[in-house]
């Protein structure tokens, strides 16, 4: 046995209630660090010996180290067998895949998502478990508690093999198995849209342009919209994953993929544009000059999914995150299925996914999945939206428009206010809770509230209860202001600001969402003191 005990000390384990820990790279690389969290996922999910264990990332610097780490603590623990990802490189949603379809005990997913990488960026370790999906809460609470008590790690002084060619080798009694990491992904997604369909649609002249930002999803697209949907050569841009991402965020959104938003808004514009994140669970779909807001997206893809071959059956049921908007309600209502709304994070579909409650899935942060895997999936959300519009033969602009027609526009946005004063913004969130008695029936900005309460949910699968997920507003206008702190920034505090409301009349459909939502933005900020209270102006990003 080479398996050497290393004595050490507590670490600064996960926020209780995030699935995975999330860190300034330097952190992770500090000695021990990462070795003594690995080993508490380990002690939390109660052992890994004779286990099979799925190990990928999103390639950002530090993926291939910390693999090497892991593999040889997997080995020092007794696991059976590591399935990798050939380079180390795993999209979010391919691990989930490996995980389900492999059987495998659960799986080590490494990335920090859509945050910058590199030496001064951001790191980030997960445990999903066999289900597919990011650990439930008795597991990370169980983890983050072995954080707070550890005193050794178990790691075999042995190097980890290379990771460069498909194949298996062995490590001190531990299988390490190198896999194609896009042949299984690509393989799903043939059951899941018709990939005829879409070819003719590509040779039909429809031109995309899916932005990779050098993050995971490169390899996927180019293997699955170039090589097997017959896409131009070039479709695909930023496609190779870099480890600093190309020194941009890999965050699909106005302000990070701004020459994508560019392009779409000019004459330029190709049919359709689209952009995944990181580790390739977000995406972002664009229309010529009508970039989809992801909570409009959800409610599209729920209206049309039984064109796309996989869903034909139709759909079970619809789940949100509290803070996206309710377009998709008004979808779940017409199609007689239920609506859930969870809080934010993906965890809590897992549970809905799993008992088969819902089919599809989605939050406002441009996320959206089925239950194909137990991740939000960035380019399935492409390929069944490419699926839909070879199917109704109408632009993507034109089946949003036919939505809203429809079903009446929920006009959104995001307001974030980034790396405040945590303490400023904890005492943001403590006044608006005390103030929510006193609430309704108060005035601001020519609105008046009507209604308000601190988001909590019970899960219907298993009854657990989930409180102070966010503070909702809910205005006479039918508008709605939500506020809660983000559980993922590594900075200070970040304060996310959810503003929505609705316009059933056509006339005003065309108008551009802050000028539509100003007076709710206006009364959310007065209500809850958010410039006084922040120092800031405006808000950092807008999505
Ligand atoms: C953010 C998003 C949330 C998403 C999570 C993980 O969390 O808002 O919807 O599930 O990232 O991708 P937050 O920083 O708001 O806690
Ligand atoms: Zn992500």
């Amino acid at each position: 046995m080479t398996a050497t005990v290393v004595a050490t000390r507590p670490i600064e384990g996960q926020k209780p209630g995030t699935s995975g820990l999330r860190k300034k790279t330097a952190v992770f690389r500090e000695p021990g660090y990462l070795e003594n969290y690995v080993q508490a996922v380990i002690d939390g999910v109660g052992g890994v010996a004779g286990r099979e264990i799925v190990v990928g990332g999103d390639g950002r610097f530090f993926n291939d180290t910390a693999i090497g780490v892991i593999l040889r603590m997997l080995a020092a623990n007794g696991a059976a067998k590591a399935i990798v990802g050939q380079g180390g490189m795993l999209s979010t949603p391919a691990a989930s895949n490996l995980i389900r379809t492999r059987r495998a005990f659960g799986g080590f997913v490494l990335s920090a998502s859509h945050n910058p990488g590199g030496e001064d960026g951001d790191f980030g370790l997960k445990f999903n478990v066999a289900n597919g999906g990011p650990a439930p809460e008795p597991i990370t609470d169980a983890i983050f508690a072995r954080t707070r008590t550890i005193d050794a790690y178990r790691i075999v002084q042995d190097a980890a093999p290379p990771l460069s060619s498909v194949g298996t080798a062995s490590l001190a009694g531990l299988a390490v198995e190198v896999v194609d990491p896009v042949a299984d992904y690509v393989a799903m997604m043939e059951r899941l849209v018709d990939f005829g369909r879409i070819r003719a649609l590509f040779a039909s002249g429809f031109r995309l342009r899916f932005d990779a930002m050098n993050a995971v999803t490169g390899p996927y697209a180019k293997a699955i919209l170039e090589d097997r949907l017959g896409a131009p050569r070039g479709t695909v841009v930023n496609a190779v994953p870099l480890p600093d991402f190309g020194g941009g965020h890999p965050d699909p959104n106005p302000v990070y993929a701004a020459p994508l938003y560019a392009l779409m808004g000019s004459g330029d514009a190709p049919d359709m544009g689209a952009a995944s994140d990181g580790d390739g669970d977000r995406n972002i779909v664009l229309g010529r000059s009508l970039p989809v807001s992801p909570s409009d997206s959800l409610a599209v893809l729920a209206a049309n999914l039984h064109l796309a071959k996989g869903y034909a059956g139709g759909l079970k049921g619809i789940a949100r995150s509290m803070p996206t908007s309710r377009a998709a309600d008004r979808v779940a209502a017409k199609l007689g299925v239920p609506l859930y709304e969870t809080p934010t994070g993906w965890k809590f579909f897992g549970n809905l996914l799993d008992a088969g409650r819902a089919t599809i899935c989605g939050e406002e942060s441009a996320g959206t999945g089925s239950d194909h895997v137990r991740e939000k999936d960035g380019l399935w959300a492409v390929l069944v939206w490419l699926d839909i519009v070879a199917a109704r033969g109408l632009s993507v602009a034109d089946i949003v428009r036919d939505h809203w027609r429809g079903f009446g526009r929920d006009y959104y946005t995001r307001h974030d206010y980034e790396a405040i004063d945590t303490a400023a913004g904890d005492a943001l969130m403590v006044a608006l809770r005390e103030a929510i008695p006193t609430l309704p029936g108060r005035g601001a900005a020519g609105l008046t509230v009507t209604q308000a309460d601190d988001f909590a949910y019970t899960d219907p699968t298993d009854g657990s209860v989930s409180n102070r997920q966010g503070v909702r507003v809910m205005f006479d206008n039918g508008a709605r202001a939500v506020f809660r702190l983000s559980g993922t920034g590594t900075e200070g505090a970040t304060l996310r600001v959810y503003l929505e409301t609705f316009e059933p009349d056509l006339a005003r459909h065309h108008l551009d969402p802050q000028h539509a939502l100003a007076p709710v933005i206006a009364a959310a900020d007065q209500l809850a003191g958010i410039a006084e209270r922040t120092g800031r102006a405006g808000p950092d990003v807008i999505t």
